[in-house]
């Protein structure tokens, strides 16, 4: 199917006077301009990028605003995880309030979740919260990162540790831009898209199974058709529980895990956080099956199909040293979902079915982590 030919969708997120739209399809950076001028009060926008997606992109987006009347100024930020720190974001905030962004104004986040999370952050400081549009760029940032109003940055002690919630205006996933991100990038994104499956829509993971492979290889209509119900599913789930009380901890499947390699790999690009969500659901049903929460079957085919999609699956993957399970363990009880000392994690009593489960067994844990690292040889 030719990348313009099908229309785009619209997820909307109720949240009362927060409620905003999730704009879905191919080529809405082109038209950016008039898709954003309806919520601006002057026609002019401060866009917040990284180097790498101007290059590929910003071009099209100053010329999509322009035909819509609207001027725009943009700073690229250096590419990569460490952008999100006290000191981009610094900068960021001391440019906006240079180019004279008012409360009444508009920050564009062009990018990924580097950016998405960063801009995000910014606006909701400069003068006590201004306004943001995500225009996400990566699978990861359209799928879930640009939806939801988390925002923050990295600190010495750990990830996304300072922020804050704060909703965008609009979201403009324009899955055509998707074209131009690495291999590499895209299959780590796509860790996060199995995630939805695996936490809440086991109909949706059957459906990737069958439909990843083409999907990986550009299929721009199957790639429309897995954001759009990601992000519905995510909508859905944030308008039920906006600053996760409760159960929008589920979107963290795998994340525990995750945070640990990542923190353990030093937030390299040993291990980037799509391809950590991916192991960190691989051990989450293994740890479910040895906890006799689910069947045997389940773990092998959360395994089966993101080994099938070429992903990093289990630590054996990730090059380099790393910690033994108590080291592990102790990362692990760093996470956010931590409470009075007791590991909450994500589990699942089968392939949809994610649920939060309070203080799980510590030795069945170290079984697994010491059974998966063994493995490294
Ligand atoms: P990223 O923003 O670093 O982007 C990955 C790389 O792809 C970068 O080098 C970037 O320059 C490049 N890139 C982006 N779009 C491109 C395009 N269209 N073409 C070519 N190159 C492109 O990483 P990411 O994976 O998008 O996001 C990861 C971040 O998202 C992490 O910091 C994570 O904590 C955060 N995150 C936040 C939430 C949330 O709810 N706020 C959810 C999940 C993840
Ligand atoms: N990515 C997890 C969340 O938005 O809650």
């Amino acid at each position: 199917m030719a990348v313009d030919s099908q229309p785009a969708q619209t997820v909307h997120v109720p949240l009362g006077n927060r409620a905003y739209d999730v704009r879905i399809g191919a080529g809405l950076l082109r038209r950016a301009g008039a898709e954003i001028a309806p919520l601006l009060a002057r026609p002019r926008v401060a866009v917040l990028t990284d180097e790498t997606v101007a290059r590929h992109h910003l071009d099209t987006l100053r010329r999509g605003l322009a035909d819509a009347g609207v001027a725009m100024e943009a700073l690229a930020l250096p590419p990569g995880e460490g952008t999100k720190s006290w000191a981009q974001l610094a900068r960021a905030v001391e440019w906006l309030l240079e180019q004279r962004v008012e409360r009444r104004d508009m920050v564009v986040a062009l990018g990924g979740g580097v950016i998405g999370d960063l801009a995000g952050f910014a606006a909701a400081i400069l003068r006590r919260g201004v306004g943001f549009v995500q225009i996400p760029t990566t699978l990861l940032a359209q799928v879930d990162s640009s939806v939801g109003g988390k925002t923050g940055i990295n600190t010495e002690q750990g990830k996304n540790l300072v922020g804050a919630f704060h909703q965008p205006r609009l979201v403009l996933a324009d899955v055509a831009v998707l074209e131009t991100l690495p291999a590499r990038d895209f299959r780590a994104g796509y860790g996060e898209v199995v995630k939805y499956g695996l936490l809440g829509d086991a109909a949706f993971f059957a459906w990737l199974e069958e439909n990843g492979p083409a999907l990986a290889r550009g299929d721009a209509a199957l790639r429309q058709a897995a954001v759009c119900r990601a992000v519905q599913m995510k909508a859905d789930i944030v308008a039920r529980d906006e600053t996760e009380a409760g159960e929008r901890a589920l979107l963290n499947l795998g994340h525990t895990f995750c945070h640990a390699l990542e923190a353990a790999t030093g937030y390299s690009d040993r291990l980037l956080h799509g391809e950590g969500v991916a192991i960190g659901c691989a051990l989450a049903f293994e740890l479910s099956q040895r906890l006799g929460l689910c069947a045997q079957e389940a773990p092998s085919r959360v395994r089966a199909h993101l080994r099938a999609m070429g992903m990093k699956t289990d630590l054996a993957d990730i090059p380099g040293p790393l910690p033994d399970a108590e080291g592990l363990i102790a990362l692990m009880a760093q996470d956010k979902k931590v409470q009075d000392g007791r590991l909450r994690l994500i589990l699942a009593r089968g392939i949809g079915q994610a649920f939060i489960a309070e203080d799980t067994d510590r030795d069945t844990l170290r079984a697994v982590l010491e059974e998966a690292l063994a493995a490294r040889g």
